[in-house]
């Protein structure tokens, strides 16, 4: 099995790859938060982490990790038991508990990790759908028909956020942090099929992250989320990027999409018809018949085109 499971804790986690294998992925620990929490804090109020990041408080206090900390890790505890009764063969699940990075600093005679300390974070959820307007009432359409699709449903969009200790920034641990949670857990026990990333436009070092493990660009957006006061206000672009198996596939030789995927073709659509510019592999515009006179279809065709000029729009 790609996850280990750590005898002297009953502990499921993840190992990096080498160079690497000092680093694993674990969930949450409830009963360690002393230890877990003052890293946390430390690293969201470093502004190299918190001006990237939309979500954590600014300031982050010690009561944000707890609270946080404690209300993911018991969401997510019955995924840890399932798969510490049955780790042979544990399921198929709605989410990851391995979020937790952490340096390992003793093992036992096994390998297995003895003493760690948190020096990161990285989850995969059900995406947000950051190309539909923010507070949009699309958006939220999207996000609720994603977050009803049932465990193991291939079509559900899944996205990724992370963030290191900027102590250890630039030494590939992110870029294989992600090929561990993608190959090692994702794909095989939630059977992810479509994950997204959505980056600030700038944010160098997490776009590279994304291109190291063959995330595509699927568009850039222009002035598209609103920043909080806290970070400094604004607007901020963002871009997004797909991870190598496509959200929606060709049914047929003509390259022409499923028009049963409405969502991931709505999702376009709107970024179409904000006028806004898409970059990345080359599309062509196609309209099929469809019960949705407004719908247009697109279909790869190696082709590049700038959709703000495109027919039809
Ligand atoms: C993004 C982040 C997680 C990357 O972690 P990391 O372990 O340093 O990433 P890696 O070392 O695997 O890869 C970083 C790559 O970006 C490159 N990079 C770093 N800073 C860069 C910069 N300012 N400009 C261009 N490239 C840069 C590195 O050289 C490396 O690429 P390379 O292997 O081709 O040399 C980390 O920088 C971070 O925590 N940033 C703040 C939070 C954040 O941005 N989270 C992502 C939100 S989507």
């Amino acid at each position: 099995m790609p996850f280990y499971l750590n005898p002297n804790t009953k502990e499921p986690y993840l190992r990096l790859g080498a160079p690497h294998t000092n680093i694993i992925i674990t969930p949450h620990r409830l009963d360690r938060l002393d230890e877990d929490i003052p890293p946390r804090v430390e690293m969201f109020n470093d502004p190299k982490i918190y001006m990237v990041l939309d979500g954590p408080p600014v300031p982050y206090l010690y009561e944000n990790g707890v609270s946080w900390v404690k209300s993911i890790g018991e969401q997510l505890l019955p995924v840890v038991e399932a798969i510490q009764a049955n780790p042979a063969d544990p399921g198929v699940f709605g989410e990851s508990p391995f979020s937790c990075i952490r340096l390992v600093s003793r093992e036992d005679k096994d390998g297995h990790p003895l003493e760690d300390c948190v020096i990161g974070d990285i989850t995969i959820t059900r995406y947000a759908f950051y190309e539909y307007p923010q507070d949009s009432e699309e958006r939220t359409a999207a996000q609720n028909a994603n977050k009803e699709l049932p465990a193991g449903d291939e079509s559900i969009a899944w996205g990724i956020g992370c963030f290191l200790s900027p102590r250890y920034h630039g030494q590939g641990i992110m870029t294989s942090a992600l090929r561990t949670l993608i190959h090692d857990w994702a794909v095989p026990y939630m059977k992810a099929r479509d994950i997204r990333a959505s980056v600030n436009l700038g944010n160098n070092s997490s776009l590279r992250v994304f291109e190291k493990n063959d995330f595509e660009e699927v568009c850039t957006l222009k002035d598209w989320k609103k920043v909080s006061e806290s970070r400094g206000g604004g607007v901020q672009s963002i871009v997004v990027r797909e991870s190598p198996e496509p959200s929606i596939h060709s049914d047929d030789s003509s390259g022409v999409l499923d028009a049963d995927d409405a969502l991931a073709i709505r999702l376009i659509m709107r970024v179409v018809n904000r006028s806004l510019q898409l970059h990345g592999p080359g599309y062509q515009i196609t309209v099929l018949s469809h019960p949705e006179p407004e719908l247009f279809l697109l279909a790869h065709t190696g082709l590049d085109q700038d959709f703000s000029k495109g027919s039809g729009f």
